[in-house]
């Protein structure tokens, strides 16, 4: 930091105090509504606090105004933070460094003004921004100084929709490529050999290096971007005698082959396989029940560390805190509470609570908002979250209105998020970016934003009690996961089946090594995940055209054939559907074995609406329903 100057017209120790208010705020993080160091030497002559809801504080309440005109004495008043352990609510108590019994000094108010609780705002400070480091303060100058563009301005978005096709070498997935390639929708594949993927599937392809047999080589940078999977992938089956490095059985029409596994087994390949690469894309492609971040579903429970920062920073006197209710929220189980009391008093005019910042930021991108569950109280709140970890930083920020006395569900897409900044929209802020959310807060406040005031504000207590905060993925919810498995896999160990009627993976399942035993395990792993997914089981695959007439049926019973092209297009037609949503479906065409099916080039049939077939299918039917032993008939 270069020379100190004195700001005109100021003392050198109102500069002093300036800098020891600095030093708090500034103690380990940036603290909004404070002076800003960068302000404090641009604008000599100004040293009001500025109020975060978009306005200067009247009455300047820096902190060397104050103490030109008013007294410093002891107030009694505690503050507590309230967190619950084993459904209890406890007070935890802040360290006796800044603990107030008895008092920090409250400012005595000019007639007119009210007294200004400087412990209070220490204590926020504190709570918010750990032990007062000078270190750090003189660092975040220097950095501040030197920097010449904000953090915020230097970020880049990157919010694709990647589409990871896994298995892309193979008959089926080479195909899912090539037609989310011509569609112009981005795909990324995996594969085992580079070279071999690069030159199927083009040079420039969006190509990661993977087995999924091996955790260590799904690197968590992969799946950066992917939205949605589509899994052909399988365990390598090959004919004893007569294939070729190229897979030219593919070429030779309806023919069998005396099979054998080549390579990893089918457990590896199928089970645990689909394990490592479930945990893989998990998080990037979301589950259906969503995120939770803060409340107990099921044996899931959020835990948010929660602060009080109300108006006193910079003047004011209104006052919230956080609580938990240990018994309530709707169901009897716990639920926190946001209350308080806002006033107006000394140009204030709001409270909050907010989080600490997270030790790791939450990448919710495979989300689509946040949704709050309250017990309304009539008022306007505001949902902000932050997306840097710097302290007076834009806020993402979203008002949404309550109904007295009722619980409400309040969805807040991400995409209705304003970049705020004091109250006041920030035109050229970077776009929000779901990947990196740092903090959450819950504002009630006088003002809306760019000076316009909340219609449903009401001076005094208020309440807030909100029993959940989950990020959410928006109805209607279509697969996240589509995986080819295969027609069959539940019918090996089926009582009463005529094998000799069944298809050779059926007949020869414990030659295979369990080749559909694994795959079914498989199948249950996707639909055990919470995962939107859907289950494609294709009947014998061949290498002819797309364009016959299919049939779909479930409860896995029927034989025949189907174009691998044909099962391409369905994948990528699953991915859109909401009524392939967490369907288990087998699909054949109706050409029989003994005929081939061909199209002319020149006069290609259409291409299938797949939504006729989608909406007859119904969730819960697997065929593992003939496997479960029927109830005994008295
Ligand atoms: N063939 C049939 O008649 C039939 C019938 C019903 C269902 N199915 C099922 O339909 C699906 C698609 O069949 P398909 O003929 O398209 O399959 P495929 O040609 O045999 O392709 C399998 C793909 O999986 C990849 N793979 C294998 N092990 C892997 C691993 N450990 N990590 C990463 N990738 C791995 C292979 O990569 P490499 O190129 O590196 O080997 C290849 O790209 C399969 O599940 C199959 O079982 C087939």
């Amino acid at each position: 930091m270069g020379v100190l100057c004195v700001p005109q017209g100021r003392k050198p120790h109102h500069l002093f105090i300036g800098f020891v208010v600095h030093i708090v705020c500034f103690c380990s993080e940036k603290m909004e509504c404070c002076y800003s160091p960068v302000g404090l030497f641009a604008r000599p002559s100004t040293f009001a606090l500025l109020n975060p809801q978009g306005k200067s504080s009247s009455h300047s309440c820096g902190t060397s105004n104050i103490l030109q005109t008013k007294v410093l004495t002891f107030h009694s008043k505690k503050f507590f933070q309230l967190t619950k352990r084993e459904g209890k609510i406890y007070h935890e108590r802040i360290p006796s460094f800044v603990s107030s019994t008895p008092s920090k000094w409250t400012v005595f108010a000019e007639s007119g003004r009210q007294a200004w609780d400087f412990g209070r705002f220490f204590k926020t400070l504190y709570f918010f921004n750990g032990p007062p480091n000078p270190f750090k303060f003189v660092a975040y100058v220097i950095e501040k100084l030197s920097s010449a563009t904000s953090p915020e301005s230097s970020k880049e978005m990157k919010t694709s929709g990647v589409i990871l096709v896994t298995g892309a070498t193979g008959g089926v997935g080479r195909r899912v490529v090539n037609i989310l390639q011509k569609k112009g929708i981005p795909v990324r594949v995996l594969v085992r050999n580079e070279e071999k993927g690069r030159s199927m599937l083009g040079q420039d392809v969006d190509l990661v290096v993977g087995d999924v047999t091996k955790m260590n080589t799904l690197s968590p940078e992969y799946f950066i971007g992917v939205k949605k999977v589509i899994n052909t992938l399988s365990v390598i089956v090959g004919p004893k005698e007569g294939d070729t490095p190229d897979r030219s059985k593919y070429s030779q029409g309806i023919k069998f082959f005396e099979p054998e596994i080549k390579g990893d087994s089918p457990e590896k390949v199928e089970f645990i396989g689909m394990q490592n690469l479930i945990k893989a894309v998990k998080d990037n492609i979301g589950l259906r029940e969503g995120k939770l971040l803060f409340g107990i579903k099921g044996n899931l429970s959020g835990k948010l560390l929660w602060g009080a920062l109300d108006d006193v920073v910079m003047g004011g006197v209104s006052e919230s805190t956080f609580v938990v209710d240990p018994t309530g929220s709707e169901d009897g189980g716990p639920s926190g509470i946001f209350k308080g009391v806002v006033s107006t008093t000394n140009s204030g005019g709001f409270t909050s609570i907010r989080t600490k910042n997270f030790p790791v930021p939450e990448d919710l991108s495979a989300y689509d908002g946040l949704e709050l569950r309250v017990k309304g109280d009539g008022h306007r709140y505001k949902l902000i979250l932050r997306t840097s970890a710097d302290w007076d930083t834009v806020g993402y920020t979203a008002s949404f209105d309550t109904v007295d006395g009722q619980w409400q569900t309040i969805q807040i897409p991400f995409s209705s998020l304003k970049p705020v900044f004091r109250a006041r929209t920030v035109i050229d802020a970077v776009p929000f970016d779901p990947r990196t959310i740092i903090s959450l807060q819950l504002m009630y406040s006088k003002f809306e934003y760019d000076g316009k005031l909340n219609p449903n504000f009401i001076e005094g207590a208020f309440q807030l009690p909100f029993s959940r905060i989950r990020a959410y993925i928006k109805e209607p919810i279509t697969p996240r996961f589509v995986h080819v498995s295969s027609a069959g896999v539940t019918r090996p160990d089926r009582p009463g089946l005529d094998l000799s009627k069944q298809p050779p993976a059926v007949r020869l399942n414990k030659e295979l090594n369990f080749i559909l035993t694994y795959k079914l395990k498989g199948e249950d792993l996707i639909r055990e995940s919470g995962i939107p997914y859907s289950i494609i089981r294709p009947c014998a695959l061949t290498e002819e055209p797309a364009g016959a007439d299919v049939i779909f049926d479930q409860g896995d019973n029927i034989t025949g054939k189907i174009s691998r092209e044909e099962v391409a297009r369905i994948c990528i037609a699953a991915l859109e559907s909401p009524y392939a949503c967490d369907k288990t479906f087998e699909v054949k065409s109706t050409i029989p074995f003994s005929e081939t099916f061909t199209v002319d080039p020149e006069n290609p049939p259409p291409e299938k609406d797949y939504d006729e077939y989608f909406r007859t299918l119904k969730a819960g039917i697997t065929g593992k329903e003939s496997l479960e032993p029927r109830p005994v008939l008295a």
